[in-house]
């Protein structure tokens, strides 16, 4: 197996991530790229540290030039943040004939020209997924899927600390200094939580998205940025009554030649998809010209959801420097199941009459067939037939299928009315 060798520059959560994707998804990595992807050289800062990852004592080193002058290195994944000195080792790299792939929004909404530049003088790929929004595929799919398109507008939930707090906020009426300090205790906003809090963080990220959805450069100092620390419950309560949630957007528009960029809480309709974003969670909305309205929905941070992002830009760049636009090798065999192997949860409305015992007996059919009931509702009282409504646990269709004849079979049971496969969207 041919291998790609990369050196990671920096081991905490995002670099931790790249390392345990490469590790257990070893083996799709390969048949996606064709390559194996070998870390062989990690720069942290702290030697002695201990981590959580088991990555060998004889791949971490602390001095940059190890990675530099290995020949064997073709790609450099910054993943350490700060301006300096990301900076200058990613255009160290570059001059190098390496190829970079970057999570540092800070770096590239501040330093992106210069180094877009160095990328482009140099004949060599830069990318920076995880940038903006983590996990989700956002700006692969400007650059790529989206490419036929004039994009009009981009807006976008960025920041998950934010989102986390003003989702508690409405849910639970409380005010913005007690939930702050309750998700630093819970570690889920920094200590120092301004760049967060302030809309600096989705400043960052919108400059990146302005650039490359606009297609012309944008500096960091001309997007207007408010944060959330104004935020009242009361606002939060107002905003309800008038049909709205609160949301800190990060907002551009192309407005036919100028361009809007702006980072602030707004009031954004209920039925909006962007108002039903909770938690930690984030997504970016964006209008095309061709494809008309799009949302990318998913988690901005985090080891794993970072990770995916960094370990799919090192992916492309190995595709794209090998000339692969296609893998066809050794793809496992896997069938498709009869569908009466599925198992899901279901819903069943059973029309009855009206009469005492025949719950007992419907139910007795469903144990019978090994289907187990997680509720039942009687619709309707005092007319000949009555509704009755059945959720069951998980349960395999050919099991249901049999109850449904079992049932059927009952002379007071008049029809199956409906009968509706529940997703819960997670498989429990
Ligand atoms: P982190 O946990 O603080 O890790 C930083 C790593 O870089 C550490 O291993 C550190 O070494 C090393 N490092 C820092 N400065 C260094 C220096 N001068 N020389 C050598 N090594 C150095 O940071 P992170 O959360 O992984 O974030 C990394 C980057 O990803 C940032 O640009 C961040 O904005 C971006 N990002 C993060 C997330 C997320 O969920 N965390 C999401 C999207 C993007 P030691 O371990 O020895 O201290
Ligand atoms: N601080 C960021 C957030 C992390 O809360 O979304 C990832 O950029």
């Amino acid at each position: 197996m041919e291998k790609v060798k990369i050196g990671l520059l920096g081991m905490g959560t995002v670099g931790s991530g790249v390392w345990k994707i490469l590790k257990t998804n070893r083996d799709e990595i390969i048949r996606n790229c064709g390559y194996e992807i070998e870390v062989s050289k990690i720069l942290v800062k702290d030697l002695g540290k201990q981590r959580d990852v088991d990555a060998p004592d004889e791949l971490y080193t602390d001095d940059f030039e190890d990675i530099l002058s290995d020949d064997g290195i073709d790609i450099v994944v910054e993943v350490m943040g700060g301006i300096e000195p990301a900076r200058e080792y990613i255009l160290k790299s570059m001059d190098a004939g390496k190829h970079v792939v970057s999570a540092n929004k800070a770096l590239i909404a501040d330093h992106g020209k210069e180094i877009f530049k160095k990328s482009k003088s140099k004949g060599v790929m830069f990318l920076y997924e995880a940038s903006v929004a983590g996990g989700i595929p956002v700006l692969s799919s400007i650059r790529e899927s989206l490419a036929g398109n004039r994009v009009e507008e981009v807006m976008g939930i960025v920041n998950g600390t934010t989102n986390y707090i003003l989702t508690k906020m409405a849910k639970e009426g409380v005010d913005f200094e007690s939930v702050l300090k309750e998700a630093q205790d819970k570690g889920y906003a920094e200590l120092d939580p301004t760049a967060d809090v302030e809309g600096y963080d989705a400043a960052h990220k919108l400059t990146i998205l302005g650039i490359l959805s606009f297609g012309t450069d944008i500096e960091l100092s001309s997007v207007y940025r408010e944060g959330i620390t104004n935020i009242q419950p009361i606002d939060i309560e107002y905003a309800k009554e008038l049909g709205y949630a609160i949301k800190l957007l990060a907002i551009g528009k192309d407005r036919g030649g100028d361009i809007e960029m702006r980072v602030h809480p707004t009031f954004i309709p209920l039925e909006h998809p962007l108002a039903s974003v909770g938690d930690v969670f984030n997504a970016v909305f964006l209008k095309g010209n061709a494809v008309g309205d799009l949302m990318f929905y998913g988690r901005g941070a985090g080891d794993m959801p970072t990770g995916s992002a960094v370990v799919g830009d090192i992916i492309d760049i190995v595709k794209n420097r090998n000339n692969i636009y296609y893998i066809s090798n050794s793809r496992d065999e896997k069938l498709v199941k009869p569908m009466e192997e599925t198992v899901c949860k279901y819903y069943i409305r059973i029309m009855v009459k009206d009469k005492p015992g025949v719950l007992g007996k419907i139910a007795s059919k469903f144990g019978k067939n090994n289907v187990s009931l997680s509720s039942v509702i009687q619709k309707g009282r005092k007319t000949p037939t009555v509704s009755l409504v059945f959720i069951t646990h998980n349960s395999r269709e050919g099991n249901i299928q049999e109850a449904m004849e079992d049932i059927l079979s009952i002379e007071e049971v008049v029809e199956i009315a409906n009968l509706i496969r529940v997703e819960n969207g997670v498989d429990e």
